[in-house]
């Protein structure tokens, strides 16, 4: 089955191709001859993941699937969340915002419960002959005090998941994957789509 992941990040499409196995091949945008932005301006990353989807849908009219991540802080009233990849501003980098992320917990009233409690959030949204279906997937953790790793991406090297004693960036990718909200959810896709 062919099925268009709403994506230009490559590395997005390899850890899905790995999950989804061989019976599913991934096709980007670009290799449809469509390079332009996916737009993602929802309020949430439920309305993006579907925006993503939807935007792609119509355009080919063939089945798609579509993700989006939130970091969620809950003594920082949830975010970064649906801002998670500008949180530093537009054009800063994942140190930038994690730099962020650090200083703004350090303002957090020291009197709090778990502040440094966070889950990281993926919403998958797929449309298969017009019909929209959504899965999800979490993991909880903790806020780091400090970066360590050199692996992963984004928020990886701050971020420990629950039951953990290190980062995600600490972690080898197949770790990672078999734990992480995205690997949760990308795992519920394929499973529905097995059942196809
Ligand atoms: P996206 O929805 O996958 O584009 O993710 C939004 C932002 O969340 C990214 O720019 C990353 O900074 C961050 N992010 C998403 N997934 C992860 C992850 O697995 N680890 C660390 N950071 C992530």
């Amino acid at each position: 089955m062919e099925l268009i992941f709403a994506t230009a990040n490559p590395d997005k499409v390899r850890e899905a191709s790995e999950i989804l196995g061989k019976g599913i091949t991934l096709i980007m945008p670009k290799k449809l001859g469509y390079k332009g932005d996916i737009p993602e301006t929802g309020a949430t990353i439920e309305a993006n993941s579907k925006m993503k989807c939807q935007f792609i849908w119509n355009k080919f009219n063939k089945s798609c699937f579509a993700d989006d991540t939130a970091l969620e802080v809950a003594s920082l009233g949830g975010a970064p969340g649906v801002y998670s990849a500008r949180y530093a501003g537009e054009g800063h980098d994942s140190k930038a915002n994690i730099a962020k992320l650090l200083a703004e917990l350090e303002k957090v009233d020291k009197r709090k419960k778990n502040i440094r409690a966070a889950r990281f959030r993926t919403v998958i949204t797929l449309i298969h002959k017009g019909t929209l279906y959504t899965f999800n997937g979490v993991m909880n953790g903790t806020i780091a005090e400090k970066e360590s790793g050199e692996g992963g991406f984004g928020y990886d090297s701050v971020f420990i998941p629950e039951g953990c004693s290190c980062t995600f960036a600490e972690m080898s990718e197949n770790q990672k994957n078999a734990i992480s909200h995205r690997g949760i959810a990308m795992r519920k896709l394929a499973h529905f789509l097995s059942q196809l």
